[in-house]
């Protein structure tokens, strides 16, 4: 029974969606992935790296404000011989370093500072150096004590204000750094939880596109199934039809045409026989009986060719022991005929598929194998009917083995008789066919 044909859907639109649908996951994660690099490139070159040369630059001038912490308290302690003045120098050089910094740390300084910020540490450097020139003018004017004065009420607490606003700068830079390391370990988390959900998404894309795929795989493979069995089916039909066809004609042409003829020829030679001897039209119809003769002859071999009356009549294993040396004949071909094994009856209608299938094995050997020997095999086994037709030829050659029908044929009618078919080749070479037929399926039916 044979399941009617599902509407044959092509699966290549959807499979065409699910690769779209796949590289666009693909192309959309690696654009995501490569903005959150350059982002986090951008974050540690840029921010980060300034940061650092922005601390350097602070640490620079923490220290050189620590110098001068030191030198203005050898100032006050008064224990050197030299005068104040002799500082001067100290102080001018730790002055250029300071400007320096300041200088550098002003280029490198993040824009997150105020200008109020900047504008701070400039104009109190500025305040701190006018009071240094002024201390070491008193100190010029011989006045040390107004000199130390200064130094102690106004140069050290200015000093001291400087130092805390450059350690507020440099605690400010710390905390920066420290958000900056935050934002990278988010950008990090963020960029893993989509991994994450690519994967996923790109899993279950790959997933229902296989599925899919096995899916419509399965549906056309039953469809293939089913349309090859229904072709299996027809031929096998076609195939019984044309033989019974062939068998009415041949039979109709052996009975009808062959009484008529026989019955033509008889009547002609009662007319000879009532014609005088020398008589003209005694040797006319002599020609035509001659020729209804021969037209009987061609009719007997056209039915004979048809379908072999004498597989009906006296069965398969005469009808193959007439048939080899007509082949034999016909094609020039030496067969070494062999039966073996106890012959039994076949039935008619199973016997005319395996006469058919030897006759094709025949002619395509004849054909193709290029052989001039070849050997014929009728087995009676105990289970089945064996019938082997081999050639040590040509073989099989691939590219060409698939331009005919006479192979399918010779399928088709071992699957009518629940047989098999084998298309060998043997050791010396060649051609080997080998049909096996249960014997169950040979016994003749009693109509
Ligand atoms: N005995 C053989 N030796 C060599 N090649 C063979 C033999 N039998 C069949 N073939 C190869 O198999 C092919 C298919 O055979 P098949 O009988 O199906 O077709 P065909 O004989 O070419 O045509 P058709 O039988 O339809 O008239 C042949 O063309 C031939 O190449
Ligand atoms: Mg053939």
């Amino acid at each position: 029974m044979l399941r009617p044909l599902a509407s044959g859907r092509s699966p290549t639109p959807g499979l065409f969606l699910g690769l779209i649908i796949t590289l666009a996951a693909v192309v959309a994660y690696s654009w995501y992935i490569t903005v959150q690099i350059s982002g986090l490139r951008q974050l540690q070159n840029h921010l980060a790296g300034r940061n650092r040369k922005d601390s350097l630059q602070l640490l620079r001038i923490q220290n050189d404000l620590n110098s001068l912490a030191l030198a203005m308290r050898d100032m006050l302690d008064n224990d050197e011989p030299y005068p104040l003045t002799a500082w001067s120098a100290q102080f001018q050089r730790i002055r250029a370093d300071l400007d320096d910094a300041l200088t550098l740390e002003g280029q490198v300084a993040l824009a997150e500072r105020t200008p109020e910020q900047r504008q701070f540490l400039g104009n109190s450097m500025a305040q701190f150096w006018d009071a240094v020139e002024r201390t070491f003018a008193l100190a010029r004017d011989g006045k040390e004590n107004d000199a130390r004065t200064e130094i102690r009420v106004s140069l050290q607490a200015r000093q001291a204000g400087l130092s805390t606003a450059v350690a507020r700068l440099l605690v400010q830079n710390n905390e920066s750094e420290e958000q900056v390391g935050l934002r990278i370990g988010q950008i990090y988390d963020r960029v893993q939880r989509q991994v994450y959900i690519f994967l996923a998404a790109i899993l279950s894309a790959i997933l229902l596109t296989s599925l899919y795929l096995i899916q419509s795989n399965r549906r056309l493979f039953a469809q293939l199934a089913a349309l090859s069995e229904q072709r299996s089916e027809l031929a096998q039909k076609l195939i019984s039809t044309q033989e019974s066809t062939l068998r009415h004609i041949s039979r109709e042409l052996h009975d009808e045409f062959g009484q008529i003829l026989t019955a033509i020829g008889s009547m002609l030679s009662r007319a000879r026989t009532q014609v005088s001897e020398d008589s003209p039209f005694r040797a006319e119809l002599q020609e035509v009986s001659e020729v209804a003769q021969s037209t009987l002859d061609k009719v007997r071999s056209l039915s004979q060719a048809l379908h072999p009356v004498m597989l009906d009549e006296a069965g398969l294993e005469s009808t193959i022991d007439w048939y080899i040396p007509v082949v034999e004949r016909q094609n020039g071909i030496a067969i070494s005929y062999e039966k073996s094994g106890r012959p039994f009856p076949v039935d008619a209608n199973v016997g005319v598929h395996i006469y058919r299938i030897l006759q094709e094995a025949l002619n395509n050997l004849a054909r193709h194998s290029g052989a001039r020997q070849a050997w014929v095999r009728l087995r009676f086994l105990a289970q089945a009917l064996e019938l082997e037709v081999e050639d040590h030829g040509a073989g099989f050659v691939e590219s060409s083995a698939r331009s005919g029908i006479g192979l399918v044929a010779m399928r088709e009618r071992a699957q009518l008789l629940s047989g098999s078919i084998e298309f060998l080749r043997p050791a010396e070479g060649g051609t080997l066919v080998r049909l096996r037929v249960p014997i169950d399926k040979t016994e003749p039916h009693v109509p």
